[in-house]
């Protein structure tokens, strides 16, 4: 029951769009017709809001997060096949969390990309996944210089840290959250094939 709770609950905290609402809400207009058209820090930034697109990094990744942390407090035992339940509930947390937002029933189940929420649910469910994931965005993204190349960096590099770092209970779901990162990523991916994927400070008319 406690694993449906932390779910849903993970679902509602990572529903909430704080980049399309923050932008209504500071007059940066309809983040969905901008740029990518993605609800995501990122696209904020093409508004040429720093600071609303630094609030809504921090923000997608804080629910991300909180979803992980709150799940993990909710009652718990030792599930029959000895699986640790705070675990269990901390996974389903960050499952809830990175569906919410990236398919949130509030748009009509067209939410983001969930690089930022997958940020923070790692660094959630064990500080030094988070730590890792993050080099791996920050790094792939300076060599690059394209935010999709970071964004599913930390994704893939998820489930590696986990077994890197002794968590390999956790590398399974991480895997699937890192899938999902790259099914929302197909358009960027179809871009990054063709060429035509921008790099960020670079103008461009679609995409
Ligand atoms: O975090 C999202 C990023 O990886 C890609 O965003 O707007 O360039 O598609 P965008």
């Amino acid at each position: 029951m406690s694993l449906i709770v932390a779910g849903v609950l993970g679902y509602g905290l990572g529903s909430v769009p704080f980049g399309l609402l923050l932008t209504r809400a500071f007059g940066a207009g309809d983040l969905r017709s901008i740029g990518s058209g993605n609800i995501g820090a990122t696209n904020v930034l093409r508004t040429g809001r720093k600071g609303l697109a630094a609030a809504t990094l921090l923000l997608d990744a804080g629910k991300g997060a909180a979803a992980v942390c709150i799940a993990r407090l909710l009652p718990h035992g030792t599930f029959a096949d000895g699986a640790d339940g705070a675990t269990m509930l901390a996974l389903a947390g960050a499952v809830g969390a990175l569906v919410g937002h990236c398919f949130p029933m509030w748009l009509k189940f067209r939410g983001g990309k969930g690089v930022a929420t997958m940020l923070g649910v790692a660094l959630g469910l064990a500080w030094p996944i988070g730590v890792l994931c993050l080099l791996a965005w920050v790094g792939m993204f300076k060599l690059s210089r394209i935010s999709s190349v970071g964004g599913m960096s930390a994704g893939v590099a998820a489930p590696i840290a986990a077994l890197a770092t002794g968590h390999a209970n956790m590398a399974p779901v991480l895997v699937l959250l890192a899938g999902l990162v790259l099914f929302q990523h197909r358009e960027n991916i179809a871009r990054l094939r063709a060429g035509t994927e921008p790099r960020v400070g670079q103008k461009k008319d679609a995409a």
